[in-house]
């Protein structure tokens, strides 16, 4: 049971991960039950005492098992829905969109409100920052009353960059400088701008598969292709396929979200966000980082985004207070280094500068303290709705179906029974009330016909298990 290869490339202590995931899988290692101590495990597999912590606690990170205090590591009592397997795409090489109308209609589901919204991806109202955002709108108003209706300077409020600066610092002690930071209109534009420094037409970017679909839009808008790199549920990017990828194609620069994905719900291991920037930096492309979901962690421990690791690589990282605040207010930023005159000069020709009120709240919103608790408290709550909904997904649906593990976030990834058509699901759920987010929209060729992404990210409420069991209901009769 024990013996981990030494000739095998595989970093040992994801042989120790791999030992105790089969013990797992084949019912050795049962809910409840304690790891092997990490001495024992050491002397049994030959590897050091380090190496065998290490994977605990990346198998704690996975939420396979908790550490007791005093005690040791159980294996977690879980879901019984399987984790979602990686997933071989047919179309590996750049390629133009595929399902831009599947899309306007998702859109159209997600911008109806008398839906239930299972389709749109907004954590932050699973636990709303009203109350305390208008009540500071309000303070900033009386203060600075003709200057909050004017414009903002290009950049941005001095103020709000000064607190993000602050926020990464605090965080995880990473140095930038507020004049590194360009407030932006959303992530959105955060990703258009970063896009349009380092490509132009006709450039292939590459994405994680399955990806965020408001990225793959966007290439598509601008006249480039997106070349799909596999991405692993609980590991994220494939560093081997990456190497692979940028072998093969003239990809321009890279455009993931290593702290946090969507759909996946996955967070690179922070050894491999350093191998990734290293590899980057040998193939020089460049990368825009999406970290609009990095603070949404459940269990606190912020991962660094690969600009801060302090490599020589090109990267744009994006933020956002979308997820974490408040979407309407389409207040995002990007952190750009030696590229922020470049930034700053396409964010004036684009949009000239986003809207100073909101900016001015959001500063104010940070320097009380209250952001931090906000997100402290909203974290649990999204951690919360997660479970309930795996384990709905594992009471009501085929027990084919195979559930993301999500780390983070506010977005469940489905892998349904292969027969399953989920445009149909899809269209069949819009007529009983509830949006949802068909898997062909995550890839730019169509290629998770019978996958589904569902959000938890709002009110826990009779209606939302209401519509997870007709969902359910639906998908044993589509199979
Ligand atoms: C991964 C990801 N990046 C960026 C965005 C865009 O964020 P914003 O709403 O701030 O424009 C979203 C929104 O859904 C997202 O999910």
């Amino acid at each position: 049971m024990l013996n981990v290869d030494k000739q095998n490339a595989t970093f040992l202590y994801r042989q120790v991960i791999e030992l105790i995931t089969e013990n797992m899988d084949a019912g050795t290692l049962l809910p409840g039950d304690r790891l092997p101590s990490l001495r024992k495990m050491s002397k049994a597999s030959g590897v050091s005492i380090p190496t065998v912590r290490q994977a605990y606690v990346e198998l704690e990170r996975r939420r396979r098992v908790e550490s007791r205090p005093q005690s040791g590591f159980y294996v977690r009592h879980r879901a019984a829905n399987d984790i979602v397997r990686p997933i071989r795409t047919t179309a590996l090489k750049p390629v133009p969109l595929r399902c831009r109308s599947l899309m306007e209609r998702v859109y159209d589901g997600i911008n109806n409100p008398n839906l239930i919204p299972l389709g749109i991806a907004n954590p932050s109202m699973a636990k709303p920052a009203a109350k305390t955002l208008h009540r500071t709108m309000k303070r900033v108003m009386a203060r600075a009353e003709e200057r909050s209706i004017g414009y903002a300077s290009t950049l941005g409020e001095p103020a709000l960059r000064r607190q993000i600066a602050y926020h990464y610092l605090d965080t995880f002690g990473a140095q930038v400088e507020p004049d590194q930071i360009c407030i932006t209109n959303g992530g959105q534009e955060a990703l258009l701008l970063a896009l349009t420094t380092v490509a132009s037409k006709g450039d292939v970017i590459a994405v994680e598969t399955p990806t965020y679909h408001g990225m793959l839009e966007l290439i598509d808008s601008l006249g480039m292709l997106a070349v799909e790199v596999k991405t692993c549920p609980e590991e994220g990017v494939e560093i081997a396929d990456l190497e692979r990828t940028l072998l093969k194609h003239p990809v321009k620069a890279c455009m993931f979200s290593t702290t946090l994905g969507n759909p996946l719900g996955v967070s690179m291991p922070d050894v491999d966000r350093e191998r990734l920037v290293q590899v980057l930096v040998k193939h020089d492309v460049a990368l825009i980082e999406d970290d609009v979901y990095g603070d949404l962690h459940f269990d606190g421990r912020r991962p660094v985004p690969a600009q801060f690791l302090g490599s020589k690589a090109r990267v744009l990282t994006c933020g956002s207070f979308s997820k974490t605040a408040a979407s309407g207010y389409r207040i995002g930023w990007v952190v750009g280094d030696e590229d922020i005159d470049e930034i700053a000069r396409l964010k004036r020709a684009f949009s000239c500068s986003s809207g100073l009120l909101q900016q001015l709240t959001l500063a104010e919103f940070m320097a009380s303290g209250d952001f931090s608790r906000h997100l402290k408290s909203l974290t649990p709550v999204l951690q919360r709705n997660s479970e309930r909904m795996r384990a709905l997904v594992a009471e009501h649906f085929p027990a084919e179906t195979r559930t993301s593990r999500p780390v983070g976030g506010s977005v469940l990834w489905l892998e349904l029974p292969e027969k399953v058509d989920a445009e149909q699901l899809f269209d069949d759920a819009i007529g009983a009330g509830i949006s949802i987010a068909p898997g062909h929209i995550f890839s730019p060729c169509a290629c998770y016909k019978h996958f589904i992404r569902l959000s938890f990210g709002h009110p826990w409420t009779d209606k939302t298990e209401g519509a997870i069991k007709w969902l359910g209901q639906r998908v044993h009769a589509l199979k």
